[in-house]
């Protein structure tokens, strides 16, 4: 039991609002323990008109949502302002005019009533997100594979607190695969659920594309984009309805790929680490074809697998919470000098 929730210092589970702006989604959220009872998200659909997210729109954005989502997190999570014992906030990795509009907002509310205020690695709260309502929880140590947008990693999660990466891509990340490849293809963004949603009638084998050759346990996603843009353009220049005849073909074809390469890897991690409790975290946690992908290893290689809420793989506040509270049972105290970090890393030993 952590010392915050014995009876003298603290007789309840800490309430614990928390500010997500690394990207492009604006999140407020309000957890008491690990139960979420606020988690508002504000999109940011301006960034659809140019097939990718515009920097300096989001932190135009992000500064214009950001009260409004304060508010409606408040008022829906039934929680008093003066009730809350500390803000966490994403200081990164992300778009550093994004963060510093989190950043900025959540120290100077921390700051206005008095309260901690905690900063919190974004790759590391999408794993933590598993210390969420309804669970199960984990047990230390697990294997996570991150897949987002900005990111695709192999962590050896050993705490909440430590956490090891053991290999991670060398060029694209998964999630940026899906999106480009989908922008080739005359997609809406973010690519990667329409993708999903059309590999799902499609034939995975139709199209055998071939797989980068990486060292260990890290991966590469860029050779395939190429690969894929020529596929492309070669059917284009035969048919010029190429790619919306075959468009769920292609879908699920890109997919298949894209997932072998990371339960090539995952599998490969397991096999060296000896650690069969396997999660996934980020954005792409939320395909289908991942998420069957790994039920299907707990069936045959018995694999205990955890798969987060599809509300916690994306972005959102939520997972920014229990990172908070995490680090506010541990008792570390931060001051008001912290700044955005773009690059900022897991926290390791
Ligand atoms: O974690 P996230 O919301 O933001 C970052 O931290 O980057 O991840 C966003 C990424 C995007 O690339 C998006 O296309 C991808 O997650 N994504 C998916 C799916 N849903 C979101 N990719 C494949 N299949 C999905 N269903
Ligand atoms: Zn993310």
């Amino acid at each position: 039991m952590p010392a915050y929730f014995s009876a003298e210092i603290m007789p309840r589970p800490p309430l614990i609002l928390a500010v997500e702006s690394s990207c492009d989604d604006t999140g407020v959220a309000i957890i008491r323990g690990d139960e979420v009872l606020s988690n508002v998200i504000a999109n940011q659909s301006i960034h659809e008109d140019y097939g990718g997210v515009v920097p300096e729109l989001a932190s135009r954005a992000h500064a214009q949502n950001i009260v409004p989502a304060f508010t409606k997190a408040l008022d829906e999570s039934g929680v008093k302002a003066a009730e809350l014992d500390a803000v966490a906030y994403t200081n990164g990795p992300g778009l550093m005019g994004s963060l510093h509009v989190g950043v900025a907002f959540a120290k100077s509310w921390a700051w206005a009533n008095g309260i901690p205020s905690i900063p919190i690695n974004h790759m590391q709260a999408h794993i933590l997100a598993h210390f969420l309502k309804p669970g199960p929880h984990p047990s230390f140590p697990f294997l996570c594979l991150t897949v987002s947008g900005g990111h695709t990693q192999l962590v050896k999660v050993r705490s909440a607190l430590v956490m090891e990466v053991l290999g991670e891509t060398r060029d694209d990340a998964a999630g940026e695969a899906f999106d480009k490849v989908a922008k080739l293809m005359g997609l809406p963004y973010p690519g990667g659920p329409v993708l999903d949603c059309l590999a799902q009638s499609g034939n995975p084998t139709r199209f055998p594309f071939s797989k980068p050759k990486v060292q260990g346990l890290d991966m590469s996603f860029s050779g395939l984009k190429t690969q894929i843009w020529q596929f492309l353009q070669q059917g284009q220049q035969n048919n010029s309805r190429f790619i919306d005849q075959n468009k769920a073909d292609i879908a699920a074809s890109v997919q298949h790929t894209i997932l072998s390469i990371l339960m090539e890897k995952l599998e490969s991690a397991v096999e060296q680490s000896g650690i069969t409790a396997v999660a996934i975290a980020g954005g792409v946690s939320a395909n289908s074809g991942l998420r069957k992908a790994l039920k299907d290893r707990e069936m045959s290689h018995g694999w205990k697998v955890y798969i987060p809420p599809f509300e916690y793989c994306t972005d959102n506040a939520a997972m920014i919470a229990v990172a908070g509270l995490k680090v506010f049972e541990s008792g570390e105290k931060f001051g008001l000098d912290i700044e955005p970090s773009p690059r900022l890393k897991l926290p390791s030993d």
